[in-house]
């Protein structure tokens, strides 16, 4: 789940090549996966390395001060 300016995003954090958990690297603002070096952009997309597809997007409601995700 990612902040944004005015709202929340959600992904799965399985990465699509072979399942590893990626891990947001806040600095560059991209997620990284720690097995084989895929790169996500903020929005799941795919930048670089062997993944072959985006990250899955999940639903995310806001509610007053709860974010509810789901999935699509
Ligand atoms: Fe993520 Fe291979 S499992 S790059």
């Amino acid at each position: 789940v990612l902040r944004r300016k005015d709202d929340f995003v959600a992904y799965s954090a399985v990465c699509t090549h072979l399942g590893c958990l990626v891990k947001w690297a806040g600095p560059q603002k991209e997620f990284l996966c720690p097995c084989h070096a895929a790169v996500f952009d903020a929005e799941g997309r795919v930048v670089s390395g062997p993944a072959p597809a985006d990250l899955p997007p999940y639903r995310v409601k806001e509610i007053g001060e709860v974010v509810y995700v789901a999935a699509s």
